[in-house]
């Protein structure tokens, strides 16, 4: 079974999603850590409620980025990760996590990527005026939300939504898309393929690797 290592910087609603597939049987995986930059993250809470061990790490008790990634990865290793999920963390990481779980890394971003990157991508989405919005489950390089892309979920905007009806739908769908990619990851379905001069493509064998779209 993999063992995963959730870091959280807020709610941890997404951290839910996964401890309740895996209650559910539908997340073939353990938590083995959840971490967080913020000592006082709700999603630290629903980790200790879960049984799972729980570590704060302070960012701002380190003089570099590369510093704090170096003490999270030291947590991971101790708790034997396989694999890390970024479930809302609101740190930007280093080469040393990356180095230490190459393409081993996944994000959830609340956009259709590679449309609004970076924080508030719903806000984004919203603002511009897009009539289809969603979210991305990728793997994690050197940028800002430009990893190969794992898979995506589609929900409509409607003229009614204001920016949280927006945020909300997404949600949903950032729920219901995390613990399925991290199921496919588990079953070994997930391979990110090199391509000649080109972006890797990731192939997501015997699934769709998107939601909320008839195909
Ligand atoms: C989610 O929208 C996630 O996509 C974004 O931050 C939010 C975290 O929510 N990166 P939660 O902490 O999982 O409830």
């Amino acid at each position: 079974m993999i063992r995963l290592g959730v870091l959280v910087s807020g709610g941890g609603s997404n951290l839910q999603a996964l401890l309740d597939a895996i209650a559910a049987r539908t997340l073939d995986a353990e938590i083995a850590v959840v971490i967080s930059n913020v000592a006082t993250a709700g999603g630290l809470e629903r980790a200790r409620k879960a049984n799972v061990p729980a570590v704060a790490v302070d960012h701002k008790a380190f003089s570099s980025r590369q510093d704090f990634d170096a003490a999270v990865v030291a947590k991971l290793r101790e708790h034997k990760v396989d694999y890390v999920v970024l479930a809302g963390f609101m740190r930007i990481v280093t080469n040393v996590l990356l180095d230490a779980f190459p393409m081993r890394v996944v994000n959830i971003h609340p956009a259709l990527l590679p449309s609004f990157p970076g924080v508030n991508g719903q806000g984004q989405a919203f603002a511009y005026g897009v009539r289809v919005a969603g979210c991305t489950v990728h793997f994690v390089d050197g940028g800002t939300d430009t990893g190969p892309i794992i898979a995506q979920a589609v929900v409509p905007v409607l003229d009614t939504d204001d920016e949280h009806a927006l945020q909300q739908r997404i949600l949903e769908k950032e729920h219901a898309l995390l613990p399925a990619v991290v199921q496919w990851i588990a079953e070994g379905r997930v391979r990110v393929v090199p391509r000649e001069g080109q972006r890797p493509r990731v192939e997501v064998r015997g699934v769709v690797p998107v939601l909320g779209l008839p195909c």
